[in-house]
């Protein structure tokens, strides 16, 4: 449970989910949690019982399933686990690289460099000035990889699960530290009122859509971390009720960081905006204002760094359990291989944000960050969906039925009400988002 929480719980829940909140307030909230219950927790659900079912990686999980199990074993299953173990490798070499970021942020709040910054411009060209220069951000991706490859490379139980059991209940305090030195900031109490406060009429259809598509990532589907996972998985475990707690962990880490940065913010006039501009500039500039600024700023970025860490360790786990048995590798060379790729394609995404930046710049204003944006794009807009699309299809349709009643029990909400979400409920919804995507 913690290691499923601790790949849940990324940048994802600090950058994009208060934003969220911020522009549509408790309405967001609301529509955010109906699609976690009917869209994300079937899928969840899905991937644990692929992954428990036949303990093994998701590449030799749908092999296994597609030859035994199934009511049409159509071979171009054997190709779909490919499809998952490769997107978690695309998805790590841009997190890498921003969790490097991270990494740097968390010292220079901690030296106090934000203190001396009063202007935006002046805060956003620190960004920029740092953003330029190759050399440091390979090397603050270089200590990230390894990090990473430093824990998925020993033994299952005593690397990523003595990790997970030790990192996330510290995240965890240290967020509630956080929350509790922001309830002494700035009318705490009047401003969360008023930014929970439930108006539907505030809430637009690409904000459901956001929802939607957050609630969805947020829970870290679509990259087979949850079937790698649910490998490990101990038979007698109510796959339901860890999914639950799991849903609830990680709704519980977002809802904190927006009742952490939303005073923290307010007491400035700064906006309160998302993404990379929230996290590299508005919340330094934020904390640089405030007294004890570098103390809480420090923190908060630790907690940034923990959440990225256990999310990267996740992301690099189906390709490990992968080469493990495809190869028949120890664990230390299989993270040390998975990790070398991921090195080597974060280092096109690093200099496309400097040496080789002219080359983008016929892609839109949007594409500031180079590489990245589009790698994001690829993976989060057009590969996650899809593969999220095929795990419903493939769990609900294609794996007989008796199969993952096993894995489920039989009872009217463990089974019945899954089977119906899952074949009907989660693709239709899918599609929805995927087509809205695509078009807007
Ligand atoms: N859930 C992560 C977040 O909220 C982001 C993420 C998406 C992720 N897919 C993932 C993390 C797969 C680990 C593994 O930021």
């Amino acid at each position: 449970m913690l290691a499923a929480t601790g790949a849940a719980v990324g940048l994802g829940n600090f950058w994009k989910f208060p934003h969220m909140v911020g522009e549509a307030g408790g309405a967001f909230v609301v529509v955010y949690l109906v699609f976690m219950v009917v869209m994300a927790l079937p899928l969840l659900m899905a991937e644990l019982v692929l992954g428990r079912a036949t303990q093994q990686n998701p590449v030799c999980a749908i092999q296994a399933l597609t030859k035994r199990e199934t009511t049409s074993s159509n071979p171009a299953w054997n190709y779909f686990g490919w499809v998952i173990v490769i997107t978690g490798i695309l998805i790590l070499s841009y997190y890498s690289v921003v969790a490097g970021w991270i990494l740097a942020y968390a010292l220079r709040t901690a030296v106090g460099i934000f203190q001396e910054i009063d202007t935006v411009e002046e805060i956003r060209s620190t960004f920029t000035i740092f953003v330029s220069d190759p050399e440091k951000l390979l090397a603050w991706h270089t200590i990230f990889v390894f990090m990473t490859i430093g824990i998925s490379g020993r033994d299952f139980r005593r690397g990523l699960e003595n990790t997970v059991r030790l990192v996330v209940p510290i995240m965890f305090a240290l967020l509630l530290i956080l929350v509790f030195h922001s309830a002494t900031v700035h009318e705490f109490r009047q401003n969360l009122n008023s930014l929970f406060h439930i108006d539907f009429a505030r809430l637009t259809l690409p904000h459901v859509m956001h929802a939607m598509q957050q609630a969805f990532f947020s829970l870290s589907l679509g990259v087979g971390v949850m079937m790698a996972y649910g490998a490990y998985l101990n038979k007698t475990v109510s796959i339901f009720q860890l999914s639950v707690s799991i849903i609830v962990l990680d709704t519980v880490v977002a809802l904190l960081a927006v009742c952490l940065l939303y005073p923290v913010v307010l007491s400035t006039e700064l906006e309160f905006s998302s993404g990379v501009t929230l996290v590299f500039q508005t919340v330094p500039m934020a904390f640089g204002a405030m007294p004890g600024g570098a103390y809480w700023g420090t923190l908060f970025f630790i907690v940034l760094v923990l959440a990225a860490w256990t999310s990267a360790i996740a992301l690099l786990e189906p390709s490990v359990a992968w080469l493990t048995a495809r190869h028949g590798w120890r664990r230390a060379k299989a993270a040390m291989v998975a990790g070398l790729i991921v090195w080597a394609l974060g280092l096109i995404n690093i200099l496309s944000l400097n040496y080789w930046a002219f080359s983008f710049e016929f892609f839109d204003a949007h594409m500031v960050n180079g590489w990245l944006d589009i790698m994001d794009i690829i993976t989060s807009t057009v590969m996650l969906p899809l593969i999220a699309l095929l795990v419903a299809v493939f769990s609900g349709w294609v794996v007989s039925r008796e199969y993952v009643k096993k894995q489920l029990g039989s009872s009217i909400v463990n089974y019945t009400l899954w089977l119906v979400l899952i074949r009907f409920a989660v693709p239709c919804l899918i599609v929805v988002v995927f087509v809205y995507l695509l078009l807007r």
